[in-house]
């Protein structure tokens, strides 16, 4: 997979996504992630890329030109299945988005600034618009680097137990049921005899019901669904 993500402050994806498990995805070739500063598209002499709203009010615009200049030469080079801008008032992002980007070849990430970018850009050139969730960050950059971690995870390969992402929370709709490891017993406290029997059909079915519990508890709006 290929994932070219078009933004302001391309610095700020140094370490969330060149170290641990996504470093090691992108040495072992499985997915190649490239960030194109928008600012270098500029065709303006002091390379502005925002502008006054048309019609007033506060916060700058980032200006269709540099973008636009961007997308069209990517989209030259290669196909792209998503062209994707990150917004507070985007679909909101979950675990079923994740699966269906990770089967993806190539996906565009567009990150916004100050006021968003001008609405021309999302109607010419955008094929989906995500939001992380109901608050308003200081730009798409975090988003991006938070769906691009969910998405890289899920390829094959990158994880080193391929079936470690297929019992995450949410895969099923359900929360993950709590997890312990050695000692057996610290302080006095004990690990569930249920997960020292050795028994795995039964620890099957508790694991299953924690997880049931623990979704109801937490989060029954997944259970409506
Ligand atoms: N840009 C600013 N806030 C955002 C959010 N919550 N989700 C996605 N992109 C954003």
């Amino acid at each position: 997979m290929r994932i070219d993500i078009l933004t302001l402050f391309p610095e700020m994806f140094k370490g969330p996504l060149t170290e641990s498990i996504l470093k090691r995805a992108m040495d072992k070739g499985l997915v190649e992630m490239y960030f194109h500063d928008i600012r270098e598209y500029s065709l303006d002499k002091h390379k502005k890329v925002d502008d006054y709203a048309f019609g007033g009010g506060a916060g700058m615009v980032m200006t269709i030109q540099p973008i636009a200049d961007a997308i069209n030469k990517l989209k030259s080079e290669r196909e792209y299945d998503h062209i994707i801008y990150m917004t507070p008032d985007g679909e909101r992002f979950n675990q079923k988005i994740a699966n269906s980007l990770s089967l993806s070849g190539n996906i565009m990430i567009l990150c916004g600034h100050y006021k968003g970018v001008d609405q021309r850009v999302r109607d010419q050139f955008i094929t989906m618009e995500l939001s992380i969730g109901d608050f308003v960050l200081t730009g798409g950059e975090l988003a991006a680097a938070v769906i691009s971690d969910a998405v890289i995870r899920l390829i094959p390969g990158v994880m080193s137990d391929e079936t470690s992402a297929l019992t995450d929370s949410f895969q099923d709709d359900l929360l993950s049921p709590p997890v312990y490891t050695r000692p057996a017993e610290y302080d006095g406290i004990k690990v569930p005899d249920i997960l020292l029997s050795g028994n795995q059909a039964k620890i099957d079915e508790w694991r299953e019901k924690q997880a049931y519990k623990r979704t109801k508890q937490r989060r029954p709006d997944l259970l409506d669904e």
